[in-house]
């Protein structure tokens, strides 16, 4: 795994300024604190901002994100790949303009996939179009995906609800990232929050216990209010953002997407989707 971080760190410092792209994956230590409807709900914002977005679901076996979108199941890329299915079928074009692909399953079968089938993955990858941002919307825990998905990606977005149980699961992703090395920086978003001095709480404990024992630095992106809008959004299918864009949760939606394309980083660590597509084929070399 350290080997294959460190290949995939020396892919990523390669810059191609024409096509840049930002990765983001988005994580949790416990599960169901919200990281797809916020993953899907960002995806939109940015959309919606100029950006041209993809989702990348990488919650194997329980991907969710197209539901929450209101679209059918895309076939998987491993499924396109054997089945010999067109790129077209891989991609989903959701609201917005915004695209899915149910991918995380097919990227960790690849080392089933014999060379030439493996190839034609990556060249599958390299041709997926030119997007400014790939949100990968992981399965809750520590997992060898998300830590996988974690070091090749750009940043690092962990979602947690104020509740001690999920401030304590995301120290542990914390810790396994700062253990790792994966990442030196990663951006908090406390979800669910009743009120902002409860929000506040949370990440102050979570910011002073990473600062007292790991060697890794929080931003705090933003907190998002408790909202039972999201439930009602989530059983229309339609996202939040779009259905009720004035709702507390949609601005603080919006607010975290101003947030993040705001950030005077945005633009530093960028690489081309072909070589992006040469990091996952690096990694399982
Ligand atoms: N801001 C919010 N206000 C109210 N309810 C919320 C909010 N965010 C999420 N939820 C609720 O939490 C549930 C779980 O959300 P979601 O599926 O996005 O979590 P998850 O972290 O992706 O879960 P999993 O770990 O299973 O992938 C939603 O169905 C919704 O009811
Ligand atoms: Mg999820």
């Amino acid at each position: 795994m350290i080997d294959q971080a460190s290949k995939l760190r020396t892919m990523v410092k390669d810059k191609n300024m024409d096509n840049p792209i930002k990765i983001y994956s988005i994580l949790s230590g416990k599960g169901g604190v919200g990281k797809t409807n916020f993953s899907i709900n960002l995806g939109i914002k940015l959309q919606q901002m100029g950006k041209k977005v993809l989702i990348l679901d990488a919650d194997i076996g329980m991907s969710n994100a197209n539901i929450m979108l209101g679209m059918s199941p895309s076939v998987n890329l491993f499924q396109a790949i054997v089945g010999n299915t067109s790129l077209s079928n891989i991609i989903k074009t959701g609201p917005e303009g915004i695209d899915l692909i149910s991918g995380g399953s097919d990227l960790f079968f690849m080392e089933d996939l014999n060379k030439e089938s493996q190839e034609k993955a990556m060249e599958a990858l390299k041709g997926l179009g030119v997007y400014d941002i790939i949100i990968i919307d992981n399965g809750a825990g520590i997992s060898k995906q998300s830590l996988t998905f974690t070091d090749f990606a750009h940043e690092v977005i962990l979602v947690s609800t104020p509740e001690p149980t999920a401030i304590m699961d995301a120290y542990r992703v914390l810790k396994a990232i700062s253990i790792y090395k994966l990442k030196k920086q990663v951006k908090i978003v406390i979800n669910q929050v009743p009120d902002i001095s409860i929000g506040r709480e949370a990440y102050n404990k979570l910011l002073n216990t990473a600062n007292q024992f790991l060697d890794i630095e929080l931003e705090n992106l933003g907190f998002i209010f408790s909202d039972i809008r999201v439930n009602k959004a989530i059983m229309e299918q339609n996202p939040i953002v779009l259905r009720y864009p004035n709702s507390l949760a949609s601005e603080n939606i919006d607010k975290i997407s101003k947030n993040l394309l705001g950030n005077k980083d945005f633009d530093y660590n960028v690489s081309s989707l072909k070589q992006l597509g040469n990091r996952i084929i690096k990694f399982f070399r």
